[in-house]
């Protein structure tokens, strides 16, 4: 077994929405791994943020993943919506539907890689049915609904016992994805607690020096020194 590597995954909720598609090119060029986008829809969480369309158009301009996040109530409904704009990976909330089990299978369906995402209230057994029917765990680590939150220290041990629930039930290669407050900070922590895709929106769109801020992230999780200090990208 080779080294675990860390993906980072920038979210553009933090982006200049005025010019998505460069700051999509610029995070990649950086050295991004996949492009985390934020679906709110002011009903689930408080915020408004944006829908398939924002994934359409960005589609054609980078080859890495687009990650959705859907952060939305019924999300079965606007599903179809978001594999036919081009999607790699879905993440719906446990929350938000009755039917988590129908809802992973039509992701599948659409040759889509399919997540659950929990809130940070959210126990972990509502994973268990459906161990066999996900992609990856997306562990909400704010409570979803905005950037540059503060992470929330107790969801270690979240994804500690996740991590040890997937290994136990022969689900090892399912990658554990965390969401909230990730940086410089808290990526040696949550990496070591066995998430391996980082989401980060405020910690790389927030620098000046976006290579510089997924190049730190991705080395402090991983262990590795860390150059230089904040002040070369800010
Ligand atoms: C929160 C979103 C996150 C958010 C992360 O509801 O799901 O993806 O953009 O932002 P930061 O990294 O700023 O906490
Ligand atoms: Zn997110």
């Amino acid at each position: 077994m080779g080294q675990r590597q860390a993906i980072i995954a920038p979210s553009i909720l933090s982006a200049d929405f005025s010019r998505l598609r460069d700051e999509v090119v610029d995070v990649v060029e950086g050295g991004a791994d996949w492009i985390h986008v934020d679906v709110m829809d002011g009903r689930f969480v408080p915020n408004i943020t944006m829908g398939p369309n924002a994934v359409r158009a960005l589609r054609p301009h980078t080859t890495v993943p687009i990650d959705v996040h859907l952060m939305i109530v019924e999300p079965e409904r606007y599903l179809g919506d978001f594999i036919e704009a081009g999607a790699d990976r879905i993440s719906l909330h446990a929350e938000a539907t009755p039917h988590v089990h129908r809802a992973l299978q039509v992701i599948r369906q659409g040759n889509c890689l399919a997540g659950l995402a929990l809130n940070p209230s959210t126990p972990l057994g509502v994973i268990e049915q459906v161990i066999e029917d996900v992609d990856l765990v997306l562990v909400m680590t704010v409570n979803p609904g905005f950037g540059g939150q503060v992470f929330i220290p107790a969801m270690l041990s979240k994804v500690r016992k996740l991590r040890h629930l997937l290994d136990e039930a022969g689900a090892s290669q399912v990658p554990i994805e965390v969401d909230g407050g990730i940086g410089v900070a808290t990526s040696r922590a949550v990496f070591e607690a066995g998430a391996e895709v980082l989401v980060a929106g405020t910690a790389v769109f927030g620098a000046k020096d976006r290579r510089g801020a997924i190049t730190d992230i991705r080395r402090s999780a991983e262990g590795r020194p860390v150059a230089a200090g904040e002040a070369r990208r800010l």
